[in-house]
């Protein structure tokens, strides 16, 4: 049952602070002066007689993620283009990718030199698999970087079988969803290996950082190596046995993008808090939903049967407006205190971007996909804000739509 949206006028302007992420928990700032005190923050210099912080932090989330092997690296475009070079993709490949997502997933295939083939999005924001398809059959036996963008997952089973039709490798970016589930299983276990942002709007934060897992023992061996192990692979914490090590030690070269204790501290502690905070968003996300699902004018994506996403954000279109008027929607939103982005500016800005300013990428023909990135706008989430904060906010957009007609 939808009730009538509250007027613009009975409502107070929002002044909560998008960006304002929440302060790390005191156990995590412990562990990271303990790191500090010791001196000892590169991940192969440990306290004499353990296992470093990095080490414990891999078999920590491998447990968790529930994967065989975890690389924790710099950062989630480290992560990706590391699982590229790790399947060796060459120089001239085809990767494909959605055509929805950030663009450090064009750069890290742009960053192996590879050839980014954009798949077309649904209305519901998630890899179009009729366009997926097509494109696996002109392009068998490639890879698939399959961007979970905004926490929207695509049915993976349906992916997977085309996948395999095919023989394309699937790569999951999970940088949006970390701990969402299809039908019980994770998000990053459906592919061949999965990457992970820890970057500071992520489930976890600790400024940058990121994760790789996968059950592939040689996979993993390589994608350790390209991270900058020197010699002292064994002395990660969730790595395949070190004979797998043998074959490819010396061909593989070395790409520095290492954890460090003082990040891994961090992010250790914030595991034992995740489960918590998934629900938290989720919360602040569903109370948002309800409020513009009262909108008759805005339209919110509609999820794949079995999923549970984590709502660190919240994306809706405007489909009755042009290009002006979704300037003027983002203007009069701000007027009300709501920080919103337009995937559909020519521009890119901030954060957001589209296929069509990754000149680095061959141009490439996506109607739908422009056609739905036109009026798309998206809004962050931060944990910071109260579930009654959300539906202020859910409610100042939904009356501000209610204001803005196409002039
Ligand atoms: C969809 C998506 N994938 C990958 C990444 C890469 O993560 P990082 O910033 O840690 O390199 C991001 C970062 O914003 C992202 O939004």
């Amino acid at each position: 049952m939808t009730n009538a949206p509250t007027a613009l006028d009975s409502l107070t302007a929002f002044s909560g602070d998008f960006t304002q992420q929440e302060a790390l928990p005191d156990n995590a700032i412990h562990a990271v002066t303990d790191v500090l005190r010791t001196g000892r923050l590169h991940r192969y210099n440990p306290v004499p007689e353990s296992q470093s912080v990095v080490s414990r932090l891999e078999a920590a989330y491998a447990q968790w993620q529930g994967q065989n092997y975890c690389l924790a690296c710099a950062s989630g475009g480290y992560a990706i283009a590391t699982a590229l070079r790790a399947l060796g993709v060459q120089p001239g490949d085809v990767v494909m990718t959605n055509a929805f997502t950030l663009a450090p997933v064009p750069g890290a295939i742009q960053s192996v030199n590879a050839q980014a083939v954009l798949v077309e999005v649904t209305d519901d924001l998630v890899l179009d698999l009729d366009d997926f398809t097509t494109k696996a059959a002109a392009h068998p036996n490639t890879v698939l970087l399959v961007s979970h963008m905004r926490g929207h997952l695509v049915d993976m089973r349906a992916l997977m079988a085309i996948a395999n039709d095919f023989n394309i490798t699937v790569v999951e970016d999970c940088a949006h969803t970390m701990g969402a589930t299809l039908h019980g299983t994770r998000s990053g276990n459906f592919g061949h290996v999965a990457c992970f942002s820890t970057q500071t709007y992520k489930h976890m934060n600790s400024g940058e950082g990121g994760f790789l897992t996968t059950n592939d023992a040689e996979l993993a061996a390589r994608a350790i190596v390209l991270s900058g192990s020197y010699m002292l692979y064994e002395r990660h914490g969730a790595a395949p046995a070190p004979d797998v090590f043998d074959a490819i030690r010396l061909e593989t070269p070395n790409c520095s993008g290492r954890m460090d204790n003082v990040r891994a501290a961090m992010l250790l502690a914030q595991l034992d808090e995740l489960d918590t905070n998934l629900t938290r968003w989720n919360e602040r996300h569903d109370a948002m939903h309800r409020a513009i699902a009262e909108s008759n004018r805005l339209v919110l994506p509609t999820a794949v049967d079995g999923a549970l996403r984590i709502g660190s954000s919240l994306q809706f279109r405007a489909p009755w407006l042009d290009a002006e008027g979704c300037e003027r929607f983002m203007a009069r939103c701000s007027e009300w205190g709501v920080d919103l982005k337009w995937f559909g500016n020519p521009d890119p800005v901030a954060f957001t971007s589209q296929h069509r300013s990754w000149h680095y990428v061959k141009p490439h023909e996506l109607p739908h996909t422009d056609s739905v990135l036109a009026t798309l706008f998206d809004v962050r989430i931060p944990l910071t804000f109260s579930v009654e904060d959300c539906t202020h906010v859910g409610q100042l957009i939904t009356a501000v739509a209610a204001t803005i007609d196409d002039e």
